[in-house]
Protein backbone atom coordinates (compact mmCIF):
# COMPACT_ATOMS: atom_id res chain seq x y z
CA UNK A 1 0.00 0.00 0.00
CA UNK A 2 1.21 3.63 -0.55
CA UNK A 3 1.53 5.79 2.35
CA UNK A 4 1.91 9.82 1.76
CA UNK A 5 4.56 10.51 4.26
CA UNK A 6 5.06 14.40 5.15
CA UNK A 7 7.86 15.25 6.74
CA UNK A 8 9.42 11.37 6.60
CA UNK A 9 13.16 12.73 6.26
CA UNK A 10 12.79 13.75 10.06
CA UNK A 11 13.46 11.95 13.17
CA UNK A 12 9.99 10.16 13.52
CA UNK A 13 9.32 9.72 9.89
CA UNK A 14 12.58 8.17 8.70
CA UNK A 15 12.24 5.69 11.58
CA UNK A 16 8.25 5.48 10.47
CA UNK A 17 9.09 4.93 7.05
CA UNK A 18 11.47 1.47 8.17
CA UNK A 19 8.86 0.00 9.87
CA UNK A 20 6.40 0.64 7.04
CA UNK A 21 8.62 -0.66 4.63
CA UNK A 22 8.72 -3.83 7.34
CA UNK A 23 5.80 -4.29 7.44
CA UNK A 24 5.43 -4.07 3.09
CA UNK A 25 3.94 -0.90 2.89
CA UNK A 26 5.48 1.99 0.21
CA UNK A 27 6.29 5.47 1.84
CA UNK A 28 5.85 8.34 -0.53
CA UNK A 29 7.83 11.12 1.58
CA UNK A 30 7.29 14.88 0.98
CA UNK A 31 9.92 16.64 2.68
CA UNK A 32 11.05 20.54 2.35
CA UNK A 33 14.22 19.53 4.10
CA UNK A 34 13.70 22.28 6.12
CA UNK A 35 15.12 20.22 9.39
CA UNK A 36 16.00 17.25 8.01
CA UNK A 37 18.47 15.87 4.97
CA UNK A 38 17.74 13.91 2.47
CA UNK A 39 20.82 10.99 3.54
CA UNK A 40 18.19 9.89 6.51
CA UNK A 41 16.17 8.43 3.59
CA UNK A 42 19.49 7.25 1.84
CA UNK A 43 19.82 5.42 5.27
CA UNK A 44 16.47 4.04 4.65
CA UNK A 45 17.02 2.15 1.91
CA UNK A 46 20.01 0.96 3.53
CA UNK A 47 18.56 -0.29 6.62
CA UNK A 48 15.69 -2.38 4.80
CA UNK A 49 16.91 -2.84 0.28
CA UNK A 50 13.92 -1.25 -0.11
CA UNK A 51 13.46 1.90 -2.23
CA UNK A 52 11.38 4.99 -0.65
CA UNK A 53 9.99 7.47 -2.64
CA UNK A 54 10.97 11.26 -2.17
CA UNK A 55 9.93 14.32 -3.38
CA UNK A 56 11.53 17.54 -2.09
CA UNK A 57 8.88 20.28 -1.46
CA UNK A 58 6.67 22.10 0.50
CA UNK A 59 3.63 20.15 2.12
CA UNK A 60 2.06 24.01 1.65
CA UNK A 61 2.09 23.60 -2.11
CA UNK A 62 -1.20 22.04 -2.73
CA UNK A 63 -0.24 22.05 -6.47
CA UNK A 64 2.40 19.35 -5.97
CA UNK A 65 0.42 17.78 -3.40
CA UNK A 66 -2.32 17.09 -6.37
CA UNK A 67 0.20 15.68 -9.05
CA UNK A 68 1.86 13.41 -5.70
CA UNK A 69 -1.55 12.41 -5.31
CA UNK A 70 -2.48 11.59 -8.80
CA UNK A 71 0.87 9.66 -9.33
CA UNK A 72 1.31 7.45 -6.68
CA UNK A 73 -2.73 7.40 -5.16
CA UNK A 74 -1.58 6.73 -1.93
CA UNK A 75 -4.41 4.80 0.49
CA UNK A 76 -3.62 7.10 3.45
CA UNK A 77 -1.18 9.91 5.09
CA UNK A 78 0.84 10.30 7.95
CA UNK A 79 1.51 13.89 8.50
CA UNK A 80 4.75 14.22 10.45
CA UNK A 81 5.15 17.69 8.82
CA UNK A 82 5.80 20.74 10.84
CA UNK A 83 8.17 23.06 13.23
CA UNK A 84 8.75 21.67 16.35
CA UNK A 85 11.01 23.84 18.44
CA UNK A 86 9.22 25.14 21.57
CA UNK A 87 11.69 28.30 22.45
CA UNK A 88 11.65 29.57 18.61
CA UNK A 89 7.75 28.82 18.28
CA UNK A 90 7.83 31.93 21.12
CA UNK A 91 10.24 34.18 18.80
CA UNK A 92 8.53 33.35 15.40
CA UNK A 93 4.48 32.70 16.23
CA UNK A 94 3.41 33.54 12.48
CA UNK A 95 5.87 31.57 11.08
CA UNK A 96 4.52 28.37 13.52
CA UNK A 97 1.24 29.04 12.47
CA UNK A 98 1.46 29.21 9.17
CA UNK A 99 3.73 26.00 8.58
CA UNK A 100 1.86 23.62 10.92
CA UNK A 101 -2.00 24.82 10.05
CA UNK A 102 -1.29 25.62 6.70
CA UNK A 103 0.44 22.58 5.72
CA UNK A 104 -2.74 20.46 7.86
CA UNK A 105 -5.08 22.30 5.97
CA UNK A 106 -3.49 22.22 2.50
CA UNK A 107 -2.55 18.05 2.78
CA UNK A 108 -6.67 17.79 3.62
CA UNK A 109 -7.66 19.68 1.13
CA UNK A 110 -5.82 17.98 -1.33
CA UNK A 111 -6.67 14.67 0.24
CA UNK A 112 -10.06 15.26 -0.38
CA UNK A 113 -9.79 16.01 -3.92
CA UNK A 114 -8.30 12.99 -4.83
CA UNK A 115 -10.43 10.72 -1.89
CA UNK A 116 -8.12 10.19 -0.20
CA UNK A 117 -9.63 10.46 3.30
CA UNK A 118 -7.26 8.79 5.71
CA UNK A 119 -5.32 10.54 8.07
CA UNK A 120 -2.15 9.93 10.71
CA UNK A 121 -1.84 13.19 12.66
CA UNK A 122 1.63 13.35 14.54
CA UNK A 123 0.08 15.65 18.03
CA UNK A 124 1.95 15.38 21.49
CA UNK A 125 1.27 15.47 24.92
CA UNK A 126 2.00 19.03 25.11
CA UNK A 127 -2.18 19.65 24.14
CA UNK A 128 -2.87 17.94 27.47
CA UNK A 129 -3.49 21.15 30.35
CA UNK A 130 -1.21 20.85 33.28
CA UNK A 131 -3.41 20.76 35.72
CA UNK A 132 -4.37 17.12 35.10
CA UNK A 133 -3.95 13.83 37.20
CA UNK A 134 -1.37 11.24 35.97
CA UNK A 135 -1.21 9.16 34.13
CA UNK A 136 -2.62 11.28 31.13
CA UNK A 137 -5.38 9.61 29.44
CA UNK A 138 -6.96 10.14 25.82
CA UNK A 139 -9.87 12.36 27.68
CA UNK A 140 -7.94 14.35 29.95
CA UNK A 141 -8.08 18.25 29.56
CA UNK A 142 -6.46 19.47 26.73
CA UNK A 143 -5.70 23.13 26.33
CA UNK A 144 -3.85 26.06 27.86
CA UNK A 145 -0.87 25.59 26.18
CA UNK A 146 2.08 27.27 27.21
CA UNK A 147 3.68 28.29 24.06
CA UNK A 148 2.33 28.95 19.75
CA UNK A 149 4.23 25.53 19.13
CA UNK A 150 1.56 23.48 21.64
CA UNK A 151 -1.11 25.60 20.04
CA UNK A 152 -0.35 24.46 16.66
CA UNK A 153 -0.88 20.75 17.48
CA UNK A 154 -4.04 22.09 19.51
CA UNK A 155 -5.39 23.82 16.60
CA UNK A 156 -4.30 21.40 13.91
CA UNK A 157 -6.25 18.22 16.12
CA UNK A 158 -9.50 20.30 15.83
CA UNK A 159 -9.41 21.14 12.34
CA UNK A 160 -8.95 17.58 11.63
CA UNK A 161 -11.85 16.74 14.10
CA UNK A 162 -14.27 19.03 12.49
CA UNK A 163 -13.30 17.52 9.04
CA UNK A 164 -13.85 13.67 10.07
CA UNK A 165 -17.48 15.41 11.68
CA UNK A 166 -18.62 16.88 8.74
CA UNK A 167 -17.66 14.32 6.56
CA UNK A 168 -18.44 11.02 7.34
CA UNK A 169 -15.92 9.63 4.99
CA UNK A 170 -13.11 10.54 7.02
CA UNK A 171 -10.78 8.66 8.91
CA UNK A 172 -9.29 10.97 10.85
CA UNK A 173 -6.17 9.14 13.79
CA UNK A 174 -4.47 11.59 16.45
CA UNK A 175 -1.71 9.87 18.03
CA UNK A 176 -0.01 11.87 21.07
CA UNK A 177 3.80 11.33 21.48
CA UNK A 178 5.30 11.60 24.80
CA UNK A 179 8.83 11.68 24.77
CA UNK A 180 10.67 9.90 21.82
CA UNK A 181 14.04 9.19 22.04
CA UNK A 182 17.10 7.15 20.81
CA UNK A 183 17.43 5.73 17.59
CA UNK A 184 17.60 2.72 15.20
CA UNK A 185 19.68 0.24 16.71
CA UNK A 186 21.57 -0.01 13.29
CA UNK A 187 23.29 3.63 14.21
CA UNK A 188 22.51 4.43 10.48
CA UNK A 189 19.05 6.74 11.51
CA UNK A 190 19.05 9.72 14.69
CA UNK A 191 17.93 12.61 16.30
CA UNK A 192 20.43 15.05 14.60
CA UNK A 193 19.03 18.49 16.27
CA UNK A 194 19.89 21.47 14.36
CA UNK A 195 22.48 23.77 16.43
CA UNK A 196 22.31 23.13 20.52
CA UNK A 197 19.32 20.63 21.49
CA UNK A 198 16.85 21.82 23.85
CA UNK A 199 15.30 18.39 24.64
CA UNK A 200 17.08 16.05 27.51
CA UNK A 201 18.61 13.32 25.14
CA UNK A 202 20.43 14.88 22.50
CA UNK A 203 21.76 17.43 24.80
CA UNK A 204 23.10 14.17 27.11
CA UNK A 205 24.22 12.48 23.97
CA UNK A 206 26.18 15.58 23.11
CA UNK A 207 27.44 16.29 26.51
CA UNK A 208 28.56 13.00 26.83
CA UNK A 209 30.87 12.92 23.75
CA UNK A 210 32.53 16.21 24.74
CA UNK A 211 30.74 18.41 22.27
CA UNK A 212 28.90 20.47 24.75
CA UNK A 213 30.40 20.98 28.33
CA UNK A 214 27.77 19.58 31.16
CA UNK A 215 24.22 19.24 31.15
CA UNK A 216 22.13 21.34 32.57
CA UNK A 217 19.39 19.72 35.48
CA UNK A 218 16.66 22.37 35.03
CA UNK A 219 15.73 22.07 38.67
CA UNK A 220 15.25 19.72 41.46
CA UNK A 221 12.83 21.00 44.00
CA UNK A 222 9.92 19.30 42.03
CA UNK A 223 7.73 16.96 43.96
CA UNK A 224 8.76 14.31 42.68
CA UNK A 225 11.30 11.43 43.63
CA UNK A 226 14.69 13.20 43.54
CA UNK A 227 13.40 16.62 42.96
CA UNK A 228 13.87 16.37 38.95
CA UNK A 229 11.11 16.31 36.49
CA UNK A 230 9.45 13.28 35.11
CA UNK A 231 8.61 12.10 31.70
CA UNK A 232 7.12 8.82 29.96
CA UNK A 233 10.49 8.25 27.31
CA UNK A 234 9.51 6.46 24.57
CA UNK A 235 11.96 4.68 22.19
CA UNK A 236 11.36 6.08 18.71
CA UNK A 237 11.52 2.39 17.11
CA UNK A 238 8.42 1.40 19.51
CA UNK A 239 6.40 4.94 18.43
CA UNK A 240 7.51 4.28 14.81
CA UNK A 241 5.58 0.40 15.28
CA UNK A 242 2.92 2.43 16.91
CA UNK A 243 1.92 4.29 13.14
CA UNK A 244 1.91 0.82 11.69
CA UNK A 245 -0.40 -0.16 14.15
CA UNK A 246 -2.41 3.21 13.61
CA UNK A 247 -2.58 2.78 9.64
CA UNK A 248 -4.71 -0.52 10.29
CA UNK A 249 -7.31 1.03 12.70
CA UNK A 250 -6.97 4.05 10.36
CA UNK A 251 -8.06 1.65 6.93
CA UNK A 252 -10.89 -0.35 9.65
CA UNK A 253 -12.61 2.72 10.80
CA UNK A 254 -13.73 6.03 10.30
CA UNK A 255 -14.63 8.82 11.82
CA UNK A 256 -11.89 10.51 14.48
CA UNK A 257 -9.79 8.46 17.05
CA UNK A 258 -7.15 9.48 19.57
CA UNK A 259 -4.19 7.15 21.28
CA UNK A 260 -1.55 8.05 23.57
CA UNK A 261 1.88 6.78 22.16
CA UNK A 262 3.78 6.42 25.54
CA UNK A 263 4.86 3.45 27.70
CA UNK A 264 3.21 4.76 30.93
CA UNK A 265 6.50 4.37 32.88
CA UNK A 266 8.08 7.94 33.95
CA UNK A 267 11.84 8.56 34.60
CA UNK A 268 13.66 11.54 36.22
CA UNK A 269 15.73 13.94 34.27
CA UNK A 270 18.78 12.36 37.11
CA UNK A 271 17.42 8.87 36.50
CA UNK A 272 17.61 9.73 32.69
CA UNK A 273 21.67 10.49 33.18
CA UNK A 274 22.29 7.95 35.74
CA UNK A 275 21.35 5.14 33.10
CA UNK A 276 22.78 6.84 30.59
CA UNK A 277 26.19 7.00 32.23
CA UNK A 278 26.06 3.25 33.24
CA UNK A 279 24.48 1.69 29.96
CA UNK A 280 27.31 3.10 27.92
CA UNK A 281 29.89 3.53 30.74
CA UNK A 282 30.35 7.02 29.91
CA UNK A 283 30.15 10.43 32.11
CA UNK A 284 27.68 13.36 32.02
CA UNK A 285 28.73 16.41 34.06
CA UNK A 286 26.12 18.23 34.86
CA UNK A 287 25.00 20.72 37.55
CA UNK A 288 21.72 21.73 38.71
CA UNK A 289 19.96 24.59 37.20
CA UNK A 290 16.98 26.90 37.98
CA UNK A 291 13.37 25.06 36.52
CA UNK A 292 12.98 25.80 32.99
CA UNK A 293 9.68 28.43 32.17
CA UNK A 294 6.95 26.24 31.17
CA UNK A 295 7.79 22.84 32.29
CA UNK A 296 6.04 20.25 34.38
CA UNK A 297 6.99 18.67 37.02
CA UNK A 298 5.40 15.21 35.98
CA UNK A 299 4.15 13.86 32.54
CA UNK A 300 2.98 10.55 31.91
CA UNK A 301 1.01 8.04 28.76
CA UNK A 302 -1.77 6.03 30.53
CA UNK A 303 -1.01 3.74 27.00
CA UNK A 304 -3.47 1.18 28.01
CA UNK A 305 -6.02 2.77 25.45
CA UNK A 306 -3.52 1.99 22.32
CA UNK A 307 -3.15 -1.23 24.07
CA UNK A 308 -6.73 -2.22 23.42
CA UNK A 309 -7.99 -0.62 20.27
CA UNK A 310 -4.84 -0.73 18.24
CA UNK A 311 -2.78 -3.73 19.58
CA UNK A 312 0.75 -2.00 20.26
CA UNK A 313 2.42 -1.26 23.52
CA UNK A 314 5.92 -0.22 23.82
CA UNK A 315 8.54 -2.84 23.93
CA UNK A 316 11.83 -1.55 24.44
CA UNK A 317 13.02 0.13 27.82
CA UNK A 318 15.12 2.68 29.09
CA UNK A 319 18.51 0.66 28.46
CA UNK A 320 17.56 -0.04 25.03
CA UNK A 321 16.94 3.97 24.66
CA UNK A 322 20.12 5.07 26.36
CA UNK A 323 22.23 2.27 23.92
CA UNK A 324 20.64 3.82 20.88
CA UNK A 325 21.11 6.81 21.36
CA UNK A 326 24.90 6.70 22.37
CA UNK A 327 25.39 4.50 19.28
CA UNK A 328 23.63 7.23 16.91
CA UNK A 329 26.10 9.76 18.43
CA UNK A 330 29.10 8.56 18.56
CA UNK A 331 28.66 7.12 14.86
CA UNK A 332 27.16 10.23 13.63
CA UNK A 333 28.85 12.83 15.66
CA UNK A 334 27.70 15.53 13.58
CA UNK A 335 24.49 14.69 12.86
CA UNK A 336 24.18 13.92 8.80
CA UNK A 337 26.98 16.13 7.87
CA UNK A 338 29.43 14.04 6.72
P1 LIG B 1 11.66 16.72 12.50
O1 LIG B 1 11.88 18.18 12.44
O2 LIG B 1 12.85 15.83 12.57
O3 LIG B 1 10.75 16.26 11.26
C1 LIG B 1 9.79 17.11 10.68
C2 LIG B 1 10.04 17.07 9.18
O4 LIG B 1 9.08 17.89 8.51
C3 LIG B 1 11.42 17.61 8.78
O5 LIG B 1 12.05 16.66 7.93
C4 LIG B 1 11.12 18.91 8.05
O6 LIG B 1 12.07 19.16 7.04
C5 LIG B 1 9.73 18.65 7.50
N1 LIG B 1 8.90 19.82 7.26
C6 LIG B 1 8.58 20.82 8.13
N2 LIG B 1 7.73 21.68 7.55
C7 LIG B 1 7.50 21.23 6.29
C8 LIG B 1 6.71 21.69 5.20
N3 LIG B 1 5.96 22.79 5.29
N4 LIG B 1 6.71 20.96 4.07
C9 LIG B 1 7.46 19.83 3.96
N5 LIG B 1 8.22 19.36 4.95
C10 LIG B 1 8.24 20.05 6.10
O7 LIG B 1 10.69 16.43 13.75
P2 LIG B 1 10.25 15.05 14.40
O8 LIG B 1 10.81 15.00 15.76
O9 LIG B 1 10.47 13.93 13.46
O10 LIG B 1 8.69 15.31 14.55
C11 LIG B 1 7.74 14.88 13.60
C12 LIG B 1 6.37 15.36 14.02
O11 LIG B 1 6.08 14.85 15.32
C13 LIG B 1 6.25 16.88 14.12
O12 LIG B 1 4.98 17.26 13.66
C14 LIG B 1 6.40 17.14 15.60
O13 LIG B 1 5.76 18.32 15.99
C15 LIG B 1 5.70 15.92 16.19
N6 LIG B 1 6.15 15.61 17.55
C16 LIG B 1 7.48 15.43 17.80
C17 LIG B 1 7.92 15.17 19.10
C18 LIG B 1 9.37 15.00 19.41
O14 LIG B 1 9.75 15.02 20.58
N7 LIG B 1 10.25 14.78 18.46
C19 LIG B 1 6.98 15.08 20.14
C20 LIG B 1 5.63 15.26 19.84
C21 LIG B 1 5.22 15.52 18.54
C1 LIG C 1 9.44 19.40 25.42
C2 LIG C 1 8.43 20.47 25.08
C3 LIG C 1 7.18 19.81 24.52
C4 LIG C 1 7.54 18.93 23.32
C5 LIG C 1 8.58 17.91 23.78
C6 LIG C 1 9.03 17.02 22.66
C7 LIG C 1 8.85 22.33 26.65
C8 LIG C 1 8.33 23.10 27.83
N1 LIG C 1 8.12 21.26 26.28
O1 LIG C 1 8.88 18.55 26.39
O2 LIG C 1 6.26 20.79 24.12
O3 LIG C 1 6.39 18.26 22.84
O4 LIG C 1 9.73 18.61 24.28
O5 LIG C 1 9.80 17.71 21.72
O6 LIG C 1 9.86 22.69 26.05
N2 LIG C 1 15.76 18.99 30.89
C9 LIG C 1 16.88 19.36 31.62
N3 LIG C 1 17.94 19.88 30.94
C10 LIG C 1 17.95 20.06 29.58
C11 LIG C 1 16.80 19.65 28.84
C12 LIG C 1 15.72 19.13 29.53
O7 LIG C 1 16.91 19.24 32.83
O8 LIG C 1 18.94 20.56 29.03
C13 LIG C 1 14.61 18.39 31.61
C14 LIG C 1 13.31 19.18 31.49
O9 LIG C 1 13.22 20.14 32.48
C15 LIG C 1 12.28 18.05 31.61
C16 LIG C 1 12.97 16.84 30.99
O10 LIG C 1 14.37 17.13 31.03
O11 LIG C 1 12.04 17.77 32.97
C17 LIG C 1 12.56 16.58 29.54
O12 LIG C 1 12.74 17.77 28.78
P1 LIG C 1 12.53 17.80 27.19
O13 LIG C 1 13.32 16.72 26.57
O14 LIG C 1 12.79 19.20 26.74
O15 LIG C 1 11.01 17.41 27.00
P2 LIG C 1 9.67 18.08 27.62
O16 LIG C 1 9.98 19.26 28.43
O17 LIG C 1 8.89 17.00 28.23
Amino acid sequence: MNVLVTGGAGYIGSHTCVELLEAGHTPIVVDNLCNSSEVSLRRVREITGKEVVFIRGDVRDEALLDQVMEQYRPACAIHFAGLKAVGESVEKPLAYYDNNLRSTLSLCRAMARAGVKRIIFSSSATVYSGDNEMPLGEDARTGGCTNPYGWTKYMCEQILRDAAKADPEWSVVLLRYFNPVGAHPSGLIGEAPNGIPNNLMPYISQTAIGRLPELRVFGNDYPTRDGTGVRDYIHVVDLAKGHVAAIRHLMEHTGEAVFNLGTGQGYSVLEMVEAFQRVNQVSVPYRIAPRRAGDLAVCYADPSKSARELGWKAELGLEDMCRDAWNWQKKNPNGYEA
